[in-house]
């Protein structure tokens, strides 16, 4: 079968993890005999270098008419003072498609759990994942707007917003251990209280499913200090964002996470969780698991290739037993060797 992919390598590291993915994808196709029909457009940074805009028209004609997007990265200090920032055209994006979903799964591999800043029996068997509300909250809520001399930013949430986000973080603990975590601020924030009213309500139609409620600064800490306890953590998009990147950090390397974001209908988009980090780009050492794993997680989840997939995960996996790790988990490897490394185990794996 052929599959339809818009690549968005954007920028920083977006273009070097890119490559790793594309061979990747390249790999599973000559393994398994399927075709992957990758379109590259410009996007983010790159989009406006190339037509003035961080998401051309032809960028988001074709995400719209994929059967899934790859994105890199994108951002730097070059745009900082652009009219229109490349983070307006990932907001624009997520908003576009409809995106309202972002999973954030976080595993700590056996291998690697010495490589975390926490304590190996606080870390071993670590495997949790963040539901972020994607397409409201403060990210989008009108009015905003700055002067000098006052800000605002509105953090607005519909019950429809809510409950589906709830509904997919249930959706999914259902496959797994069965218990969410449902984290606000309903001790403050009005958003808050709807969204604990709703969740309740979500639970109760899932008796098989333990909710939990935690205040978002509670959630901050008892990930760090017991993560172990969490199975599906959901949560609005500000909240999300704060601590998916801390959740990353008990992996050893914000440069491991994949993520995943759905929409009701249309393709879904896969990207790393971390930024385009351009102190690093261009230098061969950006480590690019987040990508390959986005690339996995792209194939179970939008073709339902489950043995491909699982081939990736064992692969990356043997790669990282090997010893094969990039500076930002204290190795030397380099992307494109960590790369060649796990095309290796692809190609001569079950
Ligand atoms: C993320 C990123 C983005 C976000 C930025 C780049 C706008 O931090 O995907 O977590 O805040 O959503
Ligand atoms: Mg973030």
């Amino acid at each position: 079968m052929a599959y339809k992919i818009t690549s968005l390598a954007g920028d920083g590291i977006g273009p070097e993890i890119m490559a790793s993915g594309i061979k990747i994808l390249e790999a599973i196709a000559a393994k398994y005999n399927h075709t992957f029909e990758i379109e590259s457009h410009p996007f983010g940074g790159a989009g406006i270098d190339a037509a003035g805009d961080p998401i051309p028209p032809e960028t988001l004609k074709s995400c719209q008419n994929a059967d899934a997007i790859l994105l890199g990265a994108i951002g730097g200090p070059k745009w900082d003072n652009a009219p229109k920032r490349p983070e307006d055209g990932l907001l624009a994006l997520r908003k576009a498609l409809g995106l309202f979903a972002n999973i954030r799964p976080i595993q700590v591999p056996s291998s690697i759990t010495h490589l975390s800043p926490l304590k190996k029996e606080i870390v071993e068997n670590t495997d949790f994942v963040v539901v972020r509300e994607l397409t409201g909250g403060l990210y989008f809520g009108e009015p905003k707007h700055w002067d000098d001399v006052a800000a605002v930013d509105s953090l607005t949430y519909t019950r429809v917003e809510i409950e589906r986000i709830i509904e997919k973080a249930f959706e999914i603990a259902s496959t797994r251990n069965k218990k969410v975590t449902s984290v606000d601020k309903a001790n403050v924030l009005a958003s808050s209280k709807l969204w604990r009213k709703i969740a309740e309500e979500v639970a109760s139609r899932h008796p098989d499913i333990t909710l939990e409620h935690l205040y978002v600064d509670a959630a901050a800490m008892l990930m760090i200090q017991r993560p172990t306890t969490f199975d599906v953590i959901v949560t609005e998009n500000l909240f999300g964002d704060i601590l998916s990147d801390e959740a990353s950090v008990i992996t050893g390397s914000l440069g491991m996470l994949p993520s995943a974001s759905h929409a009701e209908n249309g393709p879904s988009l896969y990207e790393p969780i971390h930024g385009s980090a351009p102190d690093i780009a261009n230098q061969n050492i950006a480590n690019p698991m987040s990508m390959i794993s986005s690339v996995s997680m792209m194939l179970r989840q939008s073709f339902s290739l489950f043995k491909e997939a699982d081939a990736i995960d064992a692969a990356t996996t043997r790669t990282m037993q090997a010893g094969f790790l990039t500076a930002d988990l204290g190795g030397n490897t380099s992307t494109t060797d960590f790369t060649n490394e796990v095309l290796k185990q692809i190609e001569g794996g079950e």
